[in-house]
């Protein structure tokens, strides 16, 4: 929508809001007698805010919940809307006939185990990622799922069921910013959380891949899906600078992924500072730029309490000098962004309802003017009308019904675990790591998990 409108920001802010207003009221249809039936292992903090998520969603029914911690376990059994009841061993939860599906959330080093066993009790599977911690582990979860293609495994990669991560990667799709050339990625904190720090699992190596685990997984899977490949090669160098408390997981990790067409990820995540370069520095620690021979997508996942976001920046090419008969328009329009640097102000990444298309109504049509004007002028920012964790959690019990093959499937979370041990091991070992090595790594028998490390 051109700069120079008729429209003031107080019409269209008024137009908006009456449009909110006139909206008709969904009513959410209560799925009682299809509801799966659930249980979730590992209450801790990615457990617990699984719960309050699926409290509000009717698709699913808990019915059990299990922590080895005592603390974790009454806190899960009285906030889970459900009443489910409360276990210590996992299996004795896989036992139950009843529990249809599992939503496994314990730390790193018990994903496989978990994950293996609820599989073999015939149970559908939800893991965290990073999915698996060893290759061994990579290639018998492979083993075991292909075996049962009936029973769904979804990896918690939640900004695979981001709107906006969907609509970036279908601008992608249709080259509007061209040929993606290099993606880069941060999570950059000021510092560490508890949950980090001795004696929690995190900090070390027998339980944890640490920062590449924890967090870059997240976006390496980014890369693999805008890039639309799995990367042939990862060097890096990690560092264990600012923690001298006893862990041995690096505290900061630089890495370069190289892709076949030649497409690199460059991937920071530090523990001494959180600026974001991105959205005018208004966000902090995470987010993408996906860079195209044609234009860049700047873009962050939204939590609890922040939208995502995502912003489309234009690369101006050199002006046209003899457009074509009827281009003319389009021409100036290029060149003014060539001259003035307008190529470089970006502009909100819209999703397909916010567009103004030929089947809406005049209003509708206004009032998607009126938004996106708002947008541009950063009034308002486009937002997901759901939390990407909700949509995955949906989308699961949905896949366990449909027999469906979820968005972050067993191959999106192997493919990502992968990549994860990878890259540790080329900073362990100071060098350029091939991915096909995984192909000859842990193909032994699969050793027990390690015994659990205490709680923060
Ligand atoms: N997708 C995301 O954005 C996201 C965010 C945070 C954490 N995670 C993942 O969630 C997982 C858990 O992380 P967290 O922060 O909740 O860790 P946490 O330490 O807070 O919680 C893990 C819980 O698992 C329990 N546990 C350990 N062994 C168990 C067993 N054998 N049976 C049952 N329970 C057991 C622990 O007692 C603890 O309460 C990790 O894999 C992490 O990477 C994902």
């Amino acid at each position: 929508m051109p700069d120079n409108n008729d429209m003031t920001r107080r019409e269209a802010t008024k137009a908006v809001g009456a449009a909110a207003v006139a909206a008709p009221f969904i009513q959410k249809a209560l799925g009682a007698n299809n509801q799966v039936q659930y249980a979730v292992i590992g209450t801790g903090s990615r457990g617990s805010y699984h719960i309050t998520h699926l409290n509000g969603i009717d698709a699913g029914r808990c019915v059990a919940v299990c922590d080895v911690d005592q603390t974790a376990l009454d806190k899960a059994k009285k906030d889970t809307r459900d009443k489910p009841e409360g276990y210590k061993d996992y299996r004795e939860v896989l036992a139950r006939k009843d529990v249809e599906a599992v939503i496994i959330a314990t730390p790193l080093y018990m994903h496989f185990p978990v994950t293996r066993d609820a599989l073999e009790a015939g149970k559908h599977v939800f893991c965290e990622k990073s999915l698996v911690f060893k290759p061994e582990e990579i290639h018998a979860l492979r083993r075991l799922a292909n075996d049962r293609p009936k029973q769904v495994l979804q990896t918690g990669l939640q900004r695979r069921y981001s709107k906006f991560y969907q609509t970036a990667k279908q601008m992608v799709d249709k080259g509007l910013i061209g040929k993606v050339t290099h993606v880069s990625g941060q999570w950059h904190r000021k510092s560490l959380p508890k949950t980090w720090v001795p004696p929690a699992w995190r900090a070390f190596r027998k339980y944890s891949g640490g920062l590449t685990a924890e967090l870059a997984s997240h976006q390496i899977d980014v890369a693999d899906w805008m890039i639309g490949a799995h990367p042939e090669m990862v060097t890096g160098m990690g560092g264990l600078d600012v923690y001298k408390d006893g862990r041995d997981v690096y505290d900061n990790i630089q890495l370069i992924f190289r892709y076949p067409g030649g497409q690199k990820l460059m991937y920071s995540s530090i523990c001494t500072n959180n600026h974001l370069p991105l959205f005018g520095s208004s966000r902090t620690e995470f987010g993408e730029i996906i860079l195209g021979t044609e234009g860049t997508i700047h873009i962050t996942v939204g939590t609890d309490n922040e939208p995502a976001t995502a912003m489309w920046f234009y690369e101006p090419g050199p002006p046209k000098a003899t457009p074509a008969k009827g281009a003319e328009k389009a021409a100036v329009a290029n060149a003014s962004l060539v001259s003035t640097g307008k190529g470089g102000k970006g502009l909100p990444v819209l999703f397909d309802e916010d567009k103004p298309s030929d089947r809406d109504s005049f209003v509708q049509k206004e009032l998607k003017f009126a938004k996106q004007w708002l947008y541009k002028k950063g009034v308002m920012v486009p937002e997901e009308t759901k939390n990407p964790v909700d949509v995955q959690l949906e989308s699961f019990f949905s896949d366990c019904r449909t027999g469906k093959r979820p968005l972050a499937d067993l191959e999106v979370g192997l493919e990502d675990s992968a990549n994860v041990i990878l890259a540790n091991l080329a900073m362990d070992e100071g060098r350029r790591v091939l991915m096909s090595e995984m192909d000859k790594m842990g193909g032994g028998p699969v050793k027990s998990a390690a015994q659990p490390a205490k709680k923060a």
